[in-house]
């Protein structure tokens, strides 16, 4: 008993540690934490290691023995969200007490004679865990209401579970403390008035879900958050498909910005904003064009793949980028072929492809060389698009040796190798086998003729 007894006394400070380890391991399942308390003794509980999910099997057979015999009255507090987060959140964190909003339920695991507690329960569904203590005490659920609780009778002769729903604070105004504190007030008046009719219990706390209680909070309480949250999300556009006759997918294109400046003008005219057919297009197992058809320009991205032996697979080359004006006819050619390559079963990246900052568009003609293109975040797939509206692993033009690594990497290298040249002396060093003794007589050197 002694053991559970200090397992208790500091178990909210253990859950904090243990919940800091879940957040910095960012598991991927969603979980609950589940907290059990007894007036009986509860088997003990081997430690679970830092990070462990315990699975809704374990947690039935761990419940086996603990309803296996004898007739038991289970409070099940289900608040409608829970997750690890609020007991770092509003745990009351570094000893301060009166900051918690867990303060009875504190108390309670303190006082009772045993206490349990998996930081991570596997989620499995919202019914599922009613449904197992249902199984393991053959006895149905009944919701009861906090406040009529002290006029129910209790048969302690047959097992009862009685559930106990508790709000979260997802969709009201007060504060998520306020709501979690007034559910700590629910536990502690329902406890205390099972304690004055003397009836022996096993509780449990735990969530209906997980919630997500730190972006929740700095959702609520942060405007700028909440813009800087949902700008992206509004934002994503979708990319630009072209299907071959029969309905496959064969050309993706998606970009930021296609932005386009004609000659004798400053201003850039951004494409990506507007809508563009795609009437033109064509695509073979060697070659495809996307035609993009908007307004007042027509753009042209042809592409081509073929077999390279030297590295043994096939890449594709964005060939030329071409421009042209519909009222007048102009255009304007750009090749890509330099530097827009990927293997065929790509896509290629760049977060900057333009004609002016980089080589990565060439002007192919005389008259292209007034024009400026700049296309942002632009990503282009012509081939091996099997069946799929998702681009292909993206390869990048932003190679991972740029002339600053370079620089970088060569001057550290030349730093430790004078280091170690350095040190290399340092270690040839030696004492002098021989020092002047002042008391005995003075080193001699003999001259002789
Ligand atoms: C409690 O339940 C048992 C078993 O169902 C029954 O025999 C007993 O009469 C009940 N007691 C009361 C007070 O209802
Ligand atoms: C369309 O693409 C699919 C898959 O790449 C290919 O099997 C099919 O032959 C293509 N159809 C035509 C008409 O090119
Ligand atoms: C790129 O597009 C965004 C909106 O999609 C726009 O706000 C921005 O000004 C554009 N940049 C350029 C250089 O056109
Ligand atoms: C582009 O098309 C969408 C849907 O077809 C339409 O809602 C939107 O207004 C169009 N945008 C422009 C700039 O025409
Ligand atoms: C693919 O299309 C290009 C351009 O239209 C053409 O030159 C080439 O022969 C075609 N290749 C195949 C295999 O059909
Ligand atoms: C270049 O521009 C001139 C005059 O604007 C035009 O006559 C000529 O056809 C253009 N050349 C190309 C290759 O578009
Ligand atoms: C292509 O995708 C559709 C739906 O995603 C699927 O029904 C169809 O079987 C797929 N075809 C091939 C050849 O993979
Ligand atoms: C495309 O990606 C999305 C999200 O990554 C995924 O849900 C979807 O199944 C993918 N579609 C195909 C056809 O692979």
């Amino acid at each position: 008993m002694a053991e559970s007894r200090n397992f208790s006394n500091g178990s909210i400070m253990a859950f904090i540690f243990f919940f800091a380890a879940f957040l910095a391991s960012g598991s991927s399942t969603a979980q609950v934490p589940f907290l059990m308390w007894s007036t009986k003794s509860l088997p003990s509980l081997t430690s679970p290691p830092a990070g462990h999910i315990t699975s809704m099997e374990e947690l039935a057979a761990y419940l086996t023995p603990v309803f296996g015999s004898g007739s038991n009255t289970v409070l099940l507090f289900l608040q409608d969200k829970l997750s690890k987060d609020d007991f770092t959140l509003f745990g009351g964190v570094f000893g301060n007490k009166q900051e918690s909003a867990f303060r009875n339920l504190e108390a309670a695991l303190q006082s009772s004679s045993s206490s349990v507690s998996f930081p991570a329960l596997e989620w499995t569904g919202e019914s599922a865990i009613p449904t197992l203590l249902q199984q393991k005490l053959g006895a149905s659920p009944l919701l009861v209401d906090p406040d009529t609780l002290s006029h129910l009778s209790l048969n302690t002769s047959t097992s009862n579970l009685l559930i106990i729903n508790l709000p979260y604070c997802s969709d009201s105004l007060k504060s998520c403390k306020e709501v979690l504190s007034n559910n700590d007030e629910i536990i502690g008046k329902v406890l205390s008035s099972l304690k004055a009719k003397d009836v022996s219990y096993t509780a449990a706390y735990t969530g209906l879900q997980p919630s997500q209680a730190i972006s929740k909070s700095s959702l609520l309480n942060q405007q700028v958050g909440r813009t800087l949250l949902q700008a992206p999300a509004a934002d994503v556009k979708a990319p630009i498909i072209f299907s071959n006759t029969t309905g496959f997918p064969c050309i993706m294109l998606w970009a930021q910005n296609l932005s386009i400046s004609p000659p004798g003008s400053t201003d850039f005219i951004d494409l990506a904003q507007e809508n563009a057919t795609v009437i033109g297009s064509m695509c073979n197992s060697t070659n495809s064009e996307l035609v993009l058809t908007y307004v007042n320009y027509i753009l042209r991205f042809a592409m081509s793949q073929r077999f390279y032996p030297v590295s043994a697979r096939n890449w594709f080359t964005l060939d030329s980028v071409q421009v042209q004006v519909r009222s007048s006819g102009q255009t304007a050619s750009f090749v890509g072929s330099h530097g827009i390559y990927a293997p065929a079963e790509y896509s290629f990246h760049c977060q900057s492809v333009s004609s002016f900052r980089d080589t990565l568009l060439v002007p192919a003609n005389q008259n292209a060389t007034q024009w400026k293109l700049n296309f942002v975040d632009f990503q282009i797939q012509g081939f091996s698009l099997a069946n799929g509206t998702n681009f292909s692993y993206a390869s990048d033009c932003a190679s991972f040796f740029t002339a600053g690594i370079w620089m970088g990497l060569v001057t550290s290298l030349l730093m430790l190798l004078i280091f170690v040249y350095g040190l290399h002396m340092i270690m040839q060093l030696n004492t002098m086998d021989r020092f002047d003794d002042p008391k005995g007589p003075t080193i001699s050197v003999p001259q002789s003729d």
